[in-house]
């Protein structure tokens, strides 16, 4: 790709577009926008613009289409596949400034948002009136909701409520040519030409930056009820999570941790809240949310005996909010937690749910055969399993051919069992080895197309999904 450097006659305009204050190119702030929670990977890019409006971004992006600069959109880089790393160098558009929420509309059940609002601000703010946006990311309390769009995220409750495709009516985007455009509108149903909305969502910042978004909202459920339920087997936590299913239970939550993850993450946040007991392999936890709570305590029952099935310990029954809230923050923490334990490469593989079972035997067998420590926790109800590996030499599976071999290994596992490579992470940087390992060429050059449609010069997040081919 022909890129230009973003030159002193470059950082002026800039400057003149969103004042001086909001571009930065001091050391520290390169350094800080140049990683996110993806391996350890850092590169710097040239400069961070800080825009606050739609129309500064489209002048920012008429200037880098103009020069054939690269722009890497950001928001809050909690990502994990790498797609807001700038590794072209150029231009880091951070959209944490565009950070309110313009209208809660409650005669239609919507909200309307701009993407620099942190998700759990957002749930906060809906909740007050009763509402629920239910896309529950780990990170929740610091990503933002701009970055949930362009990942499609998922999070605990997804096995419920869906994914945040599901919520997305319509978005304001601003195109690689400066553009400014709406894709959708505010309703419920739209058979209205080809879906931008969708092709938007999960789009991972390579085809526009979002500037407004419109979600649907739900009326909020007014309780929950939560048990931890440990196993003798990890395979048999699998198979008990799709036995749930078919006993007719739809669960708001239906999560797995193995015991490693939870011990490293209990003791990370200093946590005594799940009784150690010896021969437990793992986890899950389990939830229920709707507005009768005695229906919730007999769906509570019976899940519970169903569980006796598969060889279940003692299980926890979450008696109050506080119980509640640490047995979550145990399970949303353990990324962090097991990354500072040295498990740096993650996995966001997902399988039909019957075949979770398989899946956990034979990464674990890999574990074994290649040397690397595996810990798998995530979202079962789904079939969604994050696999973390702790590598004795290996911390970053990007730009490493024999983990980059490995993982291809796993993926055609993964595959075989009727699954695919990413739930909710993305692809980015760096899951693109194996996107032929789950996609024909046609259909990857068919992406390639779409990204050329939106971006003729080939400047927005390029080399992320697929490689660059300008
Ligand atoms: C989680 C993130 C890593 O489920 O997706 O914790
Ligand atoms: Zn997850």
């Amino acid at each position: 790709m022909q890129t230009m450097v973003v030159t002193q006659d470059i950082l002026s305009q800039f400057k003149h577009i969103v004042g001086e204050a909001q571009v930065l190119a001091d050391e520290e702030t390169l350094t800080e926008y140049g990683h996110d929670e993806t391996e350890k990977l850092l590169y710097i890019p040239e400069v961070v613009l800080k825009p606050g409006s739609t129309e500064e971004i489209a002048q920012i992006m008429k200037i880098c289409h103009a020069h054939r600069i690269p722009v890497t959109p950001r928001g809050a880089g909690t990502g994990l596949s790498g797609g807001a790393l700038p590794h072209l160098g150029g231009v880091v558009l951070s959209l944490e400034k565009l950070n309110k929420i313009l209208s809660i509309d409650e005669r239609n059940l919507q909200v309307i948002t701009e993407p620099g609002v942190i998700t759990e601000v957002l749930q906060d703010a809906v909740k007050e009136k009763g509402l629920f946006y239910p896309p529950d990311p780990s990170s929740k309390g610091s990503c933002l909701i701009g970055g949930n769009i362009a990942e499609n995220s998922g999070g605990p409750r997804a096995v419920k409520y869906g994914v945040v495709k599901d919520y997305v009516l319509n978005l304001e985007v601003v195109l690689p040519t400066g553009e400014i455009m709406w894709t959708g509108a505010n309703v419920l149903k739209n058979a209205t030409g080809y879906n931008l909305t969708q092709l938007v969502v999960g789009s991972e910042g390579t085809l526009c930056i979002v500037t407004k978004i419109v979600l649907k909202l739900i009326p909020h459920p007014q309780h929950d009820l939560l048990m931890l339920v440990p196993f003798a087997s990890i395979e048999k936590a699998g198979a008990a999570v799709s036995a749930i299913f078919r006993a007719g239970f739809v669960p708001s939550a239906l999560e797995l941790i193995e015991i490693n993850a939870l011990q490293i993450v209990s003791q990370m946040v200093d946590s005594s809240a799940v009784p150690v007991h010896e021969g437990i392999e793992g986890h899950l936890i389990i939830e229920v949310d709707g507005n009768n709570l005695d229906v919730l305590m007999q769906e509570m029952e019976a899940i519970a005996m169903l569980m006796t099935e598969f060889d279940a310990g003692d299980i926890l029954f979450a008696d109050d909010a506080q119980q509640k809230a640490e047995l979550w923050k145990l399970r949303r923490r353990a990324a962090e937690a097991v990354k500072l334990e040295g498990y740096t490469i993650e996995e966001d593989t997902v399988v039909p749910r019957a075949e979770l079972p398989a899946l956990i035997k034979g990464v674990k067998a890999m574990g074994d055969q290649y040397g690397f420590k595996v810990v798998c926790y995530g979202h079962a109800g789904d079939g969604n399993l994050h696999i973390r590996i702790n590598h004795p030499t290996i911390k970053n599976s990007h730009g490493n051919p024999e983990m980059t071999a490995i993982l291809k290994e796993l993926f055609v596992l993964v595959k075989g069992l009727g699954g695919t490579i990413s739930a909710e992470h993305g692809i980015g940087l760096i899951q693109k080895p194996y996107m032929e390992t789950v996609f024909s060429k046609t259909a990857i050059q068919l992406m390639r197309d779409i990204k050329k449609a939106f971006d003729p010069n080939n400047i927005l997040n390029v080399g992320k999904i697929f490689d660059s081919k300008d």
